[in-house]
């Protein structure tokens, strides 16, 4: 494979033109009150990923979407998505960050029997939460979601805020070869061993570099959702302050994001509050700066020549109300710790496979490279159980990360509080269903385990779960 944008700077001094992308939110037939049904189509269909110069890319889309089509929600009222499988394979669809029945949460092996092909599937759930969720396959996920099976769930709020406009920006990467199509390359061992798949070209809704015309003296809630394999976001916006007002789809109190950066790891999501506050015909920049010395442009936003509305008053910050999560007691909850190790330069001997110990070279043979607490797990086994919790009880989670990697660690069908970062104790003590660990850093969080079934607890780097860093929550 030749990268054709490893020198990604060919691609940053093209100019933005096209139209932005056609993203039509299948709006469902929703009536209020009675809830809403969507159809999802799992199959093959072609997409333009990088503009006019290059061919079409084959992807696995929902109804021929990729990303697939915005599923827009109320809270509290019952969504029911039949899902069919028109792929060559098994699939199933994951509700990312919604706490609802286990039965419901898309994993098969531990929650379901996978959707074969041809066959269908219907989940039917009422979301709790209203915020920024997303939806992916829990079968193959790093080939399955890297070829461009994910979308955005958006569940809104009882009484939606007041902005002028609500954009979701799905951010994806890609590794595309010269022709555009999809490297197959899926899960190789530099990969698995290293940061996951990071790709040569990063996209915003599907498309590098869309245009989204912005209007000086607009107000946008900006819902970022991070659904590639592995990259990391670190956003930085050109001259606006944006506030960050929920992570992972919980309300957090407005404040700008430390160190200017909005932060995802894979699977988070961000809903910015976005004043445009630059003048007419001009443009904002946004950078992403997570990856040192590759920092890149990921998209440039132009003003309209449409002078803001004079003397509008400034407007009070919109609230969002918090969602009816139950508070972790932290006084009397049990402590327990979660090892991560393994991976290139990580020094890992070896590990627990099916309760016998194996040395690392066995392992990477099985395509295995990664531990948690000294147990590795196998991509379709479930087996190791870290936690068995009981209904109501409280736990603190210390993730000590003793490889050179950064991991996005994600526990299904609850959110938990992240209490601390090394000895930094965070100031807003966020609700997040995933947190990213950076290299060798130690990340305390709390929750309450009040949601009964089985549930993954693992890195969201899909190739490390898929070599090694899954274990289960068992609640019961
Ligand atoms: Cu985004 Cu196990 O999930
Ligand atoms: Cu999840
Ligand atoms: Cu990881």
């Amino acid at each position: 494979m030749t990268d054709i944008t490893t020198s990604r700077r060919k691609f940053l001094g093209l100019t933005i033109g096209g139209v932005a992308s056609t993203l039509l939110p299948s709006r469902s037939f929703a009536t209020p009150g009675e809830g809403s049904e969507f159809r999802l189509h799992a199959r093959p269909a072609r997409s333009r990923i990088i503009g006019e110069r290059y061919g079409l890319t084959d992807v696995w889309s929902y109804n021929d979407q990729a990303p697939g089509p915005e599923l827009r929600v109320r809270v509290g009222q019952p969504v029911r998505v039949v899902v069919e499988n028109g792929l060559a394979q098994d699939t199933s669809v994951h509700w990312h960050g919604i706490r609802l029945p286990n039965a419901m949460d898309g994993v098969p092996g531990l929650t379901q029997s996978a959707i074969r092909p041809g066959e269908r599937f219907t989940y039917e759930f009422v979301p709790p939460d209203a915020g920024t969720f997303w939806y992916h396959p829990h079968v193959r996920g790093s080939e399955q979601v890297d070829r461009g099976l994910a979308g955005a769930l958006i569940v809104e709020e009882e009484e939606p805020i007041d902005v002028d406009r609500d954009l979701t920006w799905i951010l994806d990467d890609w590794r595309l070869t010269e022709q555009a199509s999809i490297s197959a390359d899926f899960n190789n061992r530099h990969d698995a061993s290293h940061a996951g798949r990071l790709g040569n070209v990063v996209t915003v809704n599907g498309q590098r570099m869309p245009a989204f015309p912005l209007v000086s003296g607009q107000r946008i809630r900006l819902r970022l959702i991070n659904v590639a394999n592995a990259r990391n976001f670190a956003l930085s916006f050109e001259q606006h302050q944006p506030l960050v007002i929920a992570i992972d789809g919980q309300p957090v109190a407005p404040h700008e994001p430390d160190g200017g950066l909005v932060t995802l790891g894979a699977a988070m999501r961000i809903d910015l509050l976005l004043d445009c506050r630059g003048a007419p015909g001009s443009r904002m920049r946004v950078f992403d700066r997570f990856y040192r010395r590759r920092a890149f442009i990921l998209t440039e936003l132009q003003y309209s020549n449409a002078a803001p509305a004079a003397n509008k008053p400034p407007r009070p910050l919109p609230t969002l109300r918090a969602n009816p999560l139950s508070e972790p007691d932290l006084e009397n909850a049990e402590t327990h710790e979660l090892v991560l190790t393994g991976g290139a330069m990580g020094g890992m001997r070896g590990a627990n496979l099916d309760g016998k110990w194996t040395d690392i070279r066995t392992l990477a043979r099985s395509g295995l490279m990664w531990a948690m607490n000294g147990e590795v797990s196998r991509p379709d086994r479930f087996d190791p159980s870290f936690l068995t919790a009981r209904v109501g009880s409280s736990h603190r989670i210390v993730l000590r990360n003793q490889s050179v990697f950064p991991h996005p660690m994600h526990l299904h069908g609850h959110h938990f509080r992240v209490i601390r970062r090394d000895s930094r104790r965070l100031a807003h003590l966020p609700w997040q269903d995933t947190v990213l660990v950076m290299p060798r850093e130690e990340v305390e969080i709390a929750f309450r385990a009040d949601n009964a079934g089985k549930w993954l607890f693992h890195c969201h780097v899909l190739e490390h779960m898929a070599a090694g860093m899954m274990t289960v929550v068992d609640v019961v």
